[in-house]
């Protein structure tokens, strides 16, 4: 073994010298163990109702808000930066306790999928498959009010995310994403799936994602904080790493094509452990809140923003993760173009 005392004291300084692999840019490239790729990464987009809207999401600098006119243009721009794929999310027009745009057949995430086809058939799109955007509670689920306290009811809000999915693929969509930590989400949705012909859809699930404080600036953009409690009694728990392994392999036996991990930097443990457990595609999503801090701490030149995502995005490759959901997606892949 490698490791051992005795290969270290039959080989050792002088004779054994680390930097003399890390003497020249190209020498450095050869021992390189992780490579960085616009094909890593998925790059998050936030669809709007109206004309003309590209508005930007004040805690999320260099994120906006589009409008469908506004989104072909941008499309254009991801797809020629060799990203393969985006992960849409919609603010629907109006919200309701069941969140009704959320399956409509005209629903801002179903125009999207339908442009986004037109613009560039070659670009995986993606879909969040969640109720909190498009409900007026703001929960990932139907919710029962019982006095002073409500309940997510799990198997109800399962038969919407079956009639969400059904609309995903109807109207196009490649991959479908749960993200509301349901129990049974991905059997779901599968069935949904297959039983109306969408044999080919693949479900990517955000199988272990933690009730993080890291989502902040997301619901600003997405409009969808709860307003009321919070979102512990689905997402998971922060201190538990065994827990993710077996929201993982429930995923896996329901039928998940790719498996995800979020957030993603306080987490690489656990993008390790699923990682070494698990053969399939798996994804790790740097979360609005790891790209606000950048943001900030760049903005007040503190830190250099690009050694910085580059440096941060490679860790959480080297962790373990096939695959990146990152707002930082166009600007990595420009920087990996120049570099
Ligand atoms: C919705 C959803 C959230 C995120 C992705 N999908 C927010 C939440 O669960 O509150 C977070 C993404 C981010 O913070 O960048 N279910
Ligand atoms: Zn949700």
């Amino acid at each position: 073994r490698k490791h051992e005392p005795q290969t270290l004291t039959s080989a050792q300084f002088p004779r054994v010298r680390m930097r003399r692999l890390r003497r020249t840019p190209a020498l450095r490239r050869m021992v390189r163990e992780t490579t960085l790729a616009p094909d890593d990464f998925i790059y998050p987009l936030f669809v709007t109702h109206g004309r003309g809207v590209k508005r930007e999401i004040p805690s999320m600098p260099g994120q906006y808000q589009w409008s469908l006119d506004m989104l072909a243009a941008e499309i254009e721009e991801v797809a020629a930066l060799g990203i393969p794929a985006v992960i849409l999310f919609g603010i629907p027009a109006s919200k309701d306790p069941i969140g009704t745009e959320n399956f409509a057949p005209d629903g801002i995430v179903q125009q999207a999928i339908r442009l986004i086809k037109d613009v560039a058939p070659e670009l995986v799109v993606v879909t969040d498959v969640c109720m909190c955007e498009y409900t007026d509670h703001g929960h990932c689920g139907i919710v029962h009010q019982h006095g002073d306290t409500f309940e997510i009811a799990n198997d109800e809000t399962l038969n919407i995310l079956q009639r969400v999915v059904v609309s995903h693929a109807e109207a196009g969509a490649d991959i479908v994403a749960p993200s509301g930590m349901m129990d049974g989400m991905v059997g779901a949705i599968r069935e949904a799936l297959d039983s109306h012909g969408f044999h080919n859809v693949a479900v990517l699930s955000y199988a272990v994602k933690y009730a993080s404080a890291f989502y902040g600036p997301f619901r600003d953009a997405a409009e969808s904080p709860p307003q009321f409690g919070d979102r512990k009694t689905h997402q998971m728990d922060p201190a538990n790493v065994r827990e993710a392994l077996r929201e993982a392999a429930l995923d896996v036996a329901e039928g998940a094509d790719m498996l995800m991990v979020k957030p993603a930097l306080p987490y690489l443990d656990v993008i390790r452990a699923v990682r070494e457990a698990f053969d399939l595609p798996l994804a790790a999503y740097n979360v609005s809140g790891e790209y606000s801090m950048v943001k900030a701490a760049a903005a007040n030149g503190w830190i250099d923003e690009r050694s910085v995502v580059l440096e941060l995005l490679t860790g959480i490759k080297r962790a373990g993760a096939d695959l990146i959901l990152t707002y930082f997606a166009k600007d990595a892949a420009r920087w990996l173009q120049e570099a």
